[in-house]
């Protein structure tokens, strides 16, 4: 077990982004009040998780993470939820099929609530108020009173997380998620979209596939990996009186963890090595995510390894990469080189949103061209320095919105008024999604080529 620590030793910590709760007392029962519900997840299933990140650690896997920046209490529907799922899936099935190697399936959901800000102020015209902090903490609606930090929302935020896993789960084993189904995740809009064709030849194949694995006697009904699948969910642990609320001891092996989620990440604006979330996240045993941004030097990054994963876990630890598409030549290759120097097993994975978000006619937008070349960078520099491009984490929704410009639709700055539903960063919709999903597949099928004539030549 981590020395010193206890599921609140954060408190003794310098800490960053936390929310001005007005009332102290309400807060403290709030979380005395969590801390009596059930676990939302299991620790046997972190574990598992943890298992299948250590594989793409290794080079045998890649890991999807994504979802929505801010989950709303407005928007938690059924609906949405498994357009989501849709969404999701359809891209796991490109991935999977463009690197013939398992994805690893992890979404921004069911948890995903609390949101770190670059200002404590949000300004309009004259009036000044509170940030936004997300629906955990306080109310979107510009006004004075819904932007007061409110400890009841610690509550909604969990009672929405059990009801949003409980129908994901059933989804991800109930049959939803069956192979048999590759042509019915497609959204209605996506149909019309220039990525539809592509994915239906796609479907047809696997489909294909399974005819002639049903005539050798390989079903669905005598293979549940054909019907069923893993997914698992993660978030931000940004609120940690909240995250500490739900952490619990596993009683099979006595190890902390955080039952919030499966996957739990430190943000980029947290990380300091001697602040509270880096000293909460090292005491639990979850797989973690670490946020790159361009201020983590290489040292800074070994200091925070060794803190996180001083045992040199395999699936431990995730560095999600968020440097923007003109910084990544310049940023990446150094942590690289700093790992792979001090022999220290991680996932890379790139987050190809928060480096790339610009403002248009006042909406906060992404370019869908700067989102890819961040990507093909990402995936050239991991060829060129001979290590393993393991994964993707997006911002994304099964909605038909309008919030990153670009794509095969060519979405315009004039067309994100249309329907830009975000609570907070802007995501790719179902569209822009698959059509990443492709163009990553593409490359994978490049580096798996590019192996083969190693191996041949
Ligand atoms: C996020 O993932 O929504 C986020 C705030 O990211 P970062 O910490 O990388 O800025
Ligand atoms: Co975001």
């Amino acid at each position: 077990m981590a020395q010193n620590w206890t599921p609140n030793s954060w408190r003794q910590k310098p800490i960053q982004q936390v929310p001005d709760f007005p009332d102290m007392a309400a807060l403290a029962a709030a979380e005395a009040q969590l801390a009596t519900y059930p676990p939302l997840v299991f620790a046997g299933e972190a574990r598992r998780l943890k298992s299948q990140l250590a594989n793409v650690s290794e080079g045998k896997g890649f890991l999807l993470q994504g979802g929505d920046c801010a989950e709303s209490f407005a928007e938690h529907g059924a609906d949405t939820i498994r357009d989501f799922f849709r969404a999701f899936l359809q891209m796991a099935v490109v991935l999977t099929f463009g690197a013939q190697q398992p994805v690893v399936k992890v979404g921004r959901i069911a948890g995903q609530f609390a949101k770190p800000r670059s200002s404590n102020i949000e300004r309009q015209n004259d009036v000044e108020l509170p940030s936004y902090r997300g629906d955990i903490i306080n109310g979107i609606e510009f006004n004075e009173k819904a932007r007061i930090p409110d400890p009841e929302r610690q509550i909604m935020a969990y009672r929405q997380s059990a009801a949003t896993l409980n129908l994901l789960r059933a989804f991800a084993m109930g049959g939803y998620a069956n192979l048999e189904n590759v042509h019915q995740w497609m959204l209605g809009f996506v149909k019309e979209s220039p990525q539809a064709e592509r994915y239906r030849k796609l479907a047809d194949r696997i489909s294909e596939t399974m005819d002639f694995m049903k005539a050798i006697g390989i079903t669905s009904d005598n293979h549940p990996s054909l019907r069923e699948t893993d997914f698992f969910t993660s978030h931000e642990a940004l609120l940690l009186g909240y995250e500490q609320a739900l952490t619990r001891v596993d009683s099979t092996s006595g190890d902390w963890y955080a039952t919030s989620g499966h996957m739990i990440w430190v943000g980029d604006r947290t990380r300091q090595a001697d602040h509270a979330h880096i000293e909460y996240c090292r005491g639990i045993k979850n797989p973690l995510g670490l946020k790159c941004g361009p201020s983590l030097t290489g040292d800074g990054l070994i200091e925070l390894i060794d803190i996180l994963n001083p045992a040199n876990e395999a699936g431990r630890l995730t560095l999600i990469c968020r440097f923007g598409h003109d910084k990544v030549a310049e940023n990446l290759p150094r942590l690289i080189r700093a790992v792979e120097k001090e022999g220290r097993k991680v996932v890379w994975s790139c987050d190809p949103m928060h480096g790339n978000t610009i403002t248009l006619n006042n909406y906060k937008t992404r370019p869908f061209e700067r989102i890819l070349s961040e990507v093909e960078s990402f995936f050239q520099i991991h060829r060129a320095e001979g290590t393993h491009p393991g994964g993707i984490h997006i911002e994304m929704t099964g909605n038909d919105v309008t919030e990153c410009t670009g794509g095969a639709r060519a979405l315009s700055g004039a067309d994100l008024a249309d329907r830009y539903h975000t609570h907070c960063d802007p995501r790719l919709n179902a569209d822009q999604a698959l059509e990443l999903a492709f163009l990553l597949a593409e490359r994978m099928k490049g580096g798996r080529d590019e192996k083969r004539m190693v191996v041949n030549g």
